[in-house]
């Protein structure tokens, strides 16, 4: 790489520069940058271009491909990865865990195991874990003597910088709007952030049910495990549908006899073949029902 002491010129994005870069962005994350977020690429990794003193995107381009370390890639991917998320989103989704799904793991035998009441849960694509935390709240209220179930929560994303954000569990107090005072008291420790704004952390009665790990969906599932449900939201929608149908049929595979799979409210599975059974709009269930439904 060259230092540049001027300030970097990043104006050589031309549209055949963009596609090599879209391409390779595709080729590592299966994220697809249409022509639309050409200026989405020129502000992101125009910043780090200028914070790495590069001459542009040309030279940007060729130090990601060079780099052996993964440190070059793993900053592509979170400078390109939108986290939007927030505590209770599409809340349906956590009625439905509440109200329907919780329920019935609790009266299926098969969840049982060594005197306890079995629960795997993964938000795949879970950016800075709010997502996670809200169903590790939800399902701690749902169930009424939490000691008698096992619960797994596995929290996973691209992006090293959300994944240790969501480990961390720290809110400023503005993103927990959607959080009702009650739990905020219940499952909250007031804090200072780093900036030194008044901030929450989670309580490790949610944190010790949730693992987060750094997990690009399109690289191997080190799984042991099959799960009852998945929230899947807002991260397709950044694939084009033969990854989406690769990534769908993979998740019918991970999940139990009668799991759940959860899309975002503006995606959709139609045009997508699968084998899920359609429960309700984003809602879908894995066919083989234990309970014979
Ligand atoms: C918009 S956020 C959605 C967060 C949360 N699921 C929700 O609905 O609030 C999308 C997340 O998907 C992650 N993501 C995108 N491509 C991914 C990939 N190939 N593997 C894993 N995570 C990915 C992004 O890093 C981002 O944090």
């Amino acid at each position: 790489m060259s230092a540049h002491p001027q300030a970097a010129q990043v104006d050589d994005l031309d549209d055949g520069l963009f596609n090599q870069i879209s391409k390779y962005v595709y080729e590592k994350t299966k994220i697809t940058l249409g022509k639309n977020k050409k200026e989405l690429v020129r502000a992101r990794f125009g910043k780090i271009i200028r914070q790495r003193g590069m001459s542009g995107f040309r030279e940007y381009l060729h130090w990601v491909q060079s780099d052996v370390s993964g440190d070059a890639i793993r900053e592509m991917m979170n400078a390109i990865s939108t986290n939007l998320t927030s505590f209770f989103r599409e809340n349906e989704h956590f009625v439905f865990l509440s109200g329907t799904l919780i329920p019935e793991i609790a009266r299926n035998p098969a969840s049982r195991a060594g005197g306890m009441i079995r629960l795997r849960g993964w938000s795949a694509g879970c950016s800075t874990g709010e997502e996670v935390y809200t169903m590790a709240m939800v399902i701690s209220e749902a169930v009424t003597r939490l000691e008698e179930w096992d619960i797994k929560l596995l929290a996973t994303d691209i992006d090293t910088n959300v994944v240790a954000h969501g480990q961390r569990g720290i809110y400023e107090q503005d993103r927990l709007e959607g959080v009702k005072p009650s739990l905020i008291g219940k499952y909250f420790t007031p804090c200072p952030n780093e900036k030194g704004r008044k901030s929450y952390q989670t309580k490790e009665v949610l944190r010790r049910m949730i693992t987060f790990r750094h997990l690009n969906l399109f690289n191997d599932w080190p799984f042991r495990h099959k799960f009852n449900f998945i929230f899947c939201r807002n991260v397709m929608i950044y694939f084009d549908r033969p990854t989406q149908e690769n990534l769908i049929n993979h998740y019918y595979e991970v999940l139990n006899p009668g799991g759940y799979m959860f899309i975002g409210h503006s995606e959709s599975m139609s045009g997508v073949s699968h084998k899920f059974e359609y429960v309700k709009p984003t809602i879908y269930r894995r066919k083989d029902d234990p309970e014979g439904k």
